[in-house]
């Protein structure tokens, strides 16, 4: 490869080390927290399968665009779509595409962080014996109580951005790689013994039909756009996260394959996650749209029944606050790497600048849960009636700039950067592989996120009235 830059801060230090730190972005809240409760909200099986096909069919072709033009630039995004915008004679207002992945990087991780803290709350909840014994009734009781509290929520919220921040001012590849390197491997060996707890003692049948059996006549509109943005959320793609991790990968690394290895190991842990959880609600006589609460009301019950259940759960809950804390790190990446280049400050300060704004953001999300939660600011819209600040923030950030931050990176990967780059750069020859990726950037993966964006239009009253008076509906 011709013209190799260099990125100013640092490289992995092997392919492996790529992989492992992108999987603990990907691996995170998103699938073990999130993944369960839409699927649940959202009917289920025929939610499952929408959300598998907008893996493989937009999520594996645009991670590999985007971790493609990341290691082309090697700079923050921002940097890395004005270096290479201008090398590609494509316009200057490409270098938005950057500022948009910032901004959503902040706002994701406002609402992540403080979800997170749930988790740290609960090493200690169930660590100490706390649901040792007791039933559905008391397991939710416990929650209800922490989020209605404002300052627990915030001394959680303020330790995990502390944690975050701190391993960001020390730089990627050290910290990261490390810590990564054994967590993955022991998150999914207890998701196995989660699984097998359900297998025993829940409704595992019924758990697996509600995944896995597709009944489209409960899937609405909305449902379809809330599954390919949470394809987007869950592989971290859309915002520069992976654009930023690919620019400190090796030349000779092969794109897609390192693609297609954590796509696989996201869907993987997101699936086990809901084999784990779903039994457990049936069992309980739980509702499966219990909402963003629901691993902390169902996964407590389990531990509180089975053997060893205090270990395994505070086990469990260390490895979800580390899972979450690798996704954190690849949030806030894109603007501390911008931060250092552009405006000359070091790691450290980029790092508590940009963890004071989250902290600030954040505190929509805390109150969301007690001093908010009948504030609903678009009740006037049925889709939005039951949301809170929490849900649009989670909401407009998943669903509208994460797929539209993708679909704009698969347009300049495609139209925009000339074959002879993308080729080059992708390295896997000109036969089959290759012209199948470009097909798909090219035309599916935009035709598919716009008609989503369009289906899900028609959820939205004000568009329905406007279509009915025209006569289309
Ligand atoms: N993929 C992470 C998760 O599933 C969340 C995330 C989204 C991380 C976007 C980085 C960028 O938890």
């Amino acid at each position: 490869m011709e013209g190799q830059r260099e990125s100013i801060h640092g490289q992995w230090s092997s392919r492996l080390a790529f992989i492992l730190a992108a999987t603990g972005s990907a691996v995170g809240l998103g699938n073990i927290w999130k993944f369960p409760y839409i699927a649940g909200e959202n009917g289920g099986g025929a939610f499952v399968l929408v959300y598998l096909v907008c893996i493989a069919v937009i999520g594996i072709p645009i991670m590999m665009a985007e971790v493609m033009i990341g290691r082309r630039g090697r700079q923050s995004p921002i940097n890395t779509m004005r270096t290479l915008a201008a090398e590609e004679q494509a316009g200057r207002a490409w270098v938005m595409l950057g500022w948009a992945g910032v901004l959503a990087g902040f706002l994701i991780l406002s609402y992540y962080s403080v979800i997170a803290g749930w988790a740290l709350a609960y090493v200690f909840r169930t660590g100490s014996g706390l649901f040792t014994g007791l039933t559905a009734d008391g397991v939710q009781s416990i929650f209800t109580s922490m989020v209605s509290d404002p300052e627990r929520l915030l001394a959680w919220h303020t330790i995990f951005i502390t944690m975050t921040m701190v391993v960001v001012a020390r730089g990627v590849s050290g910290g990261i790689e490390k810590a990564v390197k054994f967590l993955m491997p022991a998150l999914f060996v207890l998701l196995f013994v989660l699984v097998g707890y359900a297998w025993n003692s829940g409704s595992f049948q019924q758990g697996l039909e509600f995944l896995f059996q597709p009944d489209f006549n409960k899937l609405s509109a909305n449902g379809v756009l809330i599954a390919m943005g949470h394809a987007f959320f869950t592989l971290s793609l859309g915002m520069g996260a992976i654009m930023v991790y690919g620019s400190y990968l090796p030349a000779t690394t092969s794109i897609a394959k390192v693609s297609i290895a954590v796509s696989l190991m996201d869907t993987l842990v997101a699936l086990l996650a809901g084999m784990a959880i779903f039994p457990i609600v049936f069992a309980n006589g739980l509702e499966p749209g219990a909402g963003p609460g629901l691993i902390f009301q169902t996964l407590p019950i389990a531990f509180g029944h089975m053997d060893y259940g205090a270990f395994f759960g505070m086990l469990f809950f260390v490895l979800l606050v580390f899972a979450a804390w690798s996704s954190a790190i690849s949030l806030i990446e894109p603007a501390v790497a911008w931060l250092v280049e552009n405006k000359g400050l070091t790691r450290v300060t980029a790092a508590v600048v940009a963890g004071l704004v989250t902290w600030l953001f954040g505190l929509m999300t805390v109150f969301s849960f007690n001093l908010w939660s009948e504030f609903k600011p678009l009740s006037g819209f049925e889709v939005f009636r039951d949301s809170t600040v929490f849900d649009l923030l989670d909401y407009l950030t998943a669903n509208i700039m994460l797929p539209l931050g993708g679909l704009l990176i698969a347009v300049f990967a495609s139209w925009k950067m000339s074959r002879a780059s993308s080729l080059d750069e992708l390295g896997m020859g000109d036969r089959f592989f290759y012209p199948l990726w470009r097909f798909l950037v090219r035309y599916i993966t935009p035709i598919a996120v716009i008609l989503v964006f369009l289906y899900a239009l028609r959820d939205i009253e004000a568009i329905q009235y406007i279509l009915n008076a025209i006569g289309i509906t």
